[in-house]
Parts: structure tokens; C-alpha cells; sequence
């Protein structure tokens, strides 16, 4: 299984990929790896995004809403750009098809910014995945590294309300 992965082509020539392999080499390619691997990216690279999140989880055979939501969850991971809370929607096929960019449009219209963006107080960050891996649960969202399926609009209002009204659990 190792010998697979190891041959998967890192998102692009970057010679930092390299230190990315070899630190998953060195777990084996195991998904227990996971957490030291997304370290390395990020020191290599300062922050984490979709093209790495992508490859990491194919090179360690970890359903990418595993690693989005690991990745979303610890405070030391930066996705550009961060925010206290964190909202990934998911636009790959079976979302867009059950109605996610309806959903994605609420999200955007409610806190005044666009997929990618921060609200000025640093609160929300929005973001969007192409396919978080999960597409039998399709609509689906993460919450602050929680998965959410056959997510609708009123759910997705009401997490978001919770996450603006906790304190910030994540852990540093
Ligand atoms: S398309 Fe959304 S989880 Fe696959």
C-alpha cells in the first residue's frame, strides 16, 4: 500500500514536497501520520490548502473530511485565510447537485463575504472544498472540523449561530 502512495505526485515541483514525503515516509504512509504530515506542509509552506489537504489525504488513504476537518479543527493549522471559527461547504458534485450553492449563498449574504474570505472581526472564515469524500451524506458542510450531512439551510444558520456564541475550544 506504501509503495503506492509513495508515488503520488505532490501537487506541484516544489522541492518542499519532498520534506512533506519524507515525513510521511517515515510513518509508513499510515494515517496516524496524519497530524505530523499537515505539521510539515505547514512549516514547509505556512498554511494549508486545498491542493495539499487533497494530497496528503490520497497519499495517506484518509477521507478528506477527515483531513478538512482535522485540519479546520486544531488551531495550530492555518488555512488561508483563518478565522477564530471555520466553515467549509462543500461544492463537489453531489453537494452542488442536492443544493449547496444555495446554501453557500445564504452563508455569504448573512456574514457579507464571499467563499474564501474572513469577516473583518476575524470571526468566520468560509471556505469551499471540491469534494470533502463523503458524498453519500451529500449536502455536506464542517463546522469547526465537525462533519455535517444532509446539512440544510436552517441547520447550517443554526451552527453557525452556536459557533458565534461559543468560546473558542480549539486547542493550540
Ligand atoms: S461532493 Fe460533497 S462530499 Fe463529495
Amino acid at each position: 500500500m506504501s509503495q503506492r502512495n509513495e508515488k503520488l505526485e505532490p501537487p506541484s515541483d516544489d522541492k518542499r514536497w519532498r520534506i512533506v514525503q519524507a515525513t510521511m515516509q517515515r510513518n509508513g504512509f499510515e494515517r496516524d501520520g496524519l497530524i505530523e504530515t499537515l505539521h510539515t506542509v505547514q512549516e514547509s509552506f505556512g498554511f494549508l490548502d486545498d491542493d495539499s489537504l487533497r494530497y496528503v489525504a490520497a497519499s495517506l488513504n484518509a477521507p478528506l473530511s477527515q483531513v478538512f476537518g482535522v485540519s479546520t479543527f486544531y488551531h495550530l493549522f492555518s488555512l488561508k485565510p483563518a478565522g477564530q471559527h471555520t466553515c467549509v461547504v462543500c461544492l463537489g458534485t453531489a453537494c452542488y447537485i442536492k443544493g449547496i450553492p444555495l446554501l453557500l449563498k445564504e452563508i455569504e449574504n448573512r456574514y457579507g463575504i464571499k467563499a474564501g474570505q474572513t469577516t473583518p472581526d476575524g470571526n468566520l472564515s468560509l471556505m469551499t472544498a471540491r469534494c470533502l469524500g463523503s458524498c453519500g451524506l451529500a449536502p455536506v458542510a464542517v463546522f469547526d472540523g465537525e462533519i455535517a450531512g444532509k446539512v440544510n439551510i436552517q441547520e447550517a444558520m443554526a451552527r453557525l449561530q452556536a459557533l458565534e456564541e461559543k468560546e473558542d475550544v480549539r486547542q493550540a
